[in-house]
């Protein structure tokens, strides 16, 4: 899609750690026709209130970044949640933007719909080759039928719907509530309370030996604007970083950047999920992109923010 300064461009989500990142980016290239709305303002599940918006605004693109996401524990226990509200949300969002007229609509998937035992690195042709992880497989099955409608949208009506599925993401504007929040954040966030209280321990859930990749949310929001102006397939791509960690190596990084001296342990009763999950992303290489940002000065610029943000970040 020809993208201009005046393109009217529909960020779905724009309160979250990816939309946050993708409005920005898009402020930064000048794009100042945004179209914004809270979840309060807009509720995505709802199909009147979502058909009437598009049919109102008549955004010329969209990128779908509204999701209902969590870690282990939010998936386990509120699985109904989950599958409801992104099939929802994706269905609401799809078809409303077809109706409408829209040029191109960027759907976000996640690593996690590729099967728990795929190997590695994941290239895009191992979806639905074995059975997910099941303890976000309500969430994964969601967001496979989410590419799958992009998929047939395209065939049936030829609406150019692209689908990316970015790796474990980061960076400012996360989720740092322990209920609900992916390792990472989770991680930054405990590490500090441990520093602040001089604990001589933490205890990190797991053996420490599974093995995960981590993208800076600047660098998938330069991905998607990437594939919004260049790419119009109906293969799903990748978005990773190309390199993973386990997550004693990530533990031992987000205590030396926050600068807890204390020990980390590790408590292997607790589970451990996906043994290693690291994406192929010979797809995106070839598209022409390549991340920029390396895991600790990442990390570093993210728990600077999280400081500085402690009054209103996700607590
Ligand atoms: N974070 C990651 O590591 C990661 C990795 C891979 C892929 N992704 C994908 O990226 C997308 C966005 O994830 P994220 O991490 O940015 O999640 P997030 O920080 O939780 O943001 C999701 C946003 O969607 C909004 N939302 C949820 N339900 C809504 C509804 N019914 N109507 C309107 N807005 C609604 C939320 O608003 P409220 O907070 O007000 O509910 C929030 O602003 C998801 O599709 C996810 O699968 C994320």
């Amino acid at each position: 899609m020809a993208r201009t300064a005046n393109s009217r461009i529909y960020v779905a989500g724009h309160r979250g750690l990816v939309g946050a990142a993708v409005a920005r980016a898009l402020l930064q290239r000048g794009v100042e026709n945004l179209l914004l709305r809270t979840h309060q303002e807009l509720d995505l599940t709802q199909q009147a209130a979502v058909r009437d918006f598009f049919d109102r605004e008549r955004p010329q693109a969209v990128i779908l970044a509204a999701a209902r996401v969590g870690g282990i524990h939010a998936n386990n226990t509120r699985p109904a949640l989950f599958i409801r509200d992104n099939l929802l949300i994706q269905d609401n969002v799809i078809d409303a933007a077809h109706r409408s007229g829209v040029a191109k609509l960027v759907f976000l998937g996640s690593s996690c719909i590729y099967p728990k035992l795929a190997p590695q690195p994941i290239k895009e042709e191992y979806l639905l080759t074995g059975p997910l992880e099941p303890t976000n497989e309500w969430y994964a099955i969601a967001k496979i039928a989410g590419l799958k409608m992009c998929q047939a949208y395209r065939r049936e009506f030829g609406f150019n719907a692209i689908s990316l599925m970015p790796t474990n993401l980061y960076g400012p504007g996360d989720n740092f509530d322990l209920q609900n929040s992916h390792v990472l954040p989770a991680l930054i966030r405990r590490c500090h309370e441990a520093k602040l209280r001089g604990d001589a321990e933490l205890t990190v859930w797991g053996t420490g030996t599974p093995r995960r990749e981590f993208l800076h949310v600047n660098d998938l929001a330069d991905a998607v604007l990437h594939l919004l102006d260049t790419y119009d397939d109906e293969p799903i791509v990748n978005i990773g970083w190309g390199e993973d960690v386990t997550i004693r190596e990530l533990a031992l990084l987000v205590a030396e950047v926050v600068g807890y001296a204390g020990r980390v342990v590790f408590d292997p009763s607790k589970p451990d999920g996906t043994p290693r999950k690291l994406l192929d992303t010979t797809r995106l290489t070839q598209l022409g992109w390549r991340p920029k940002i390396p895991l600790r000065a990442g990390l570093e610029q993210t728990y600077a923010w999280f400081k500085a943000h402690a009054a209103d970040a996700r607590l």
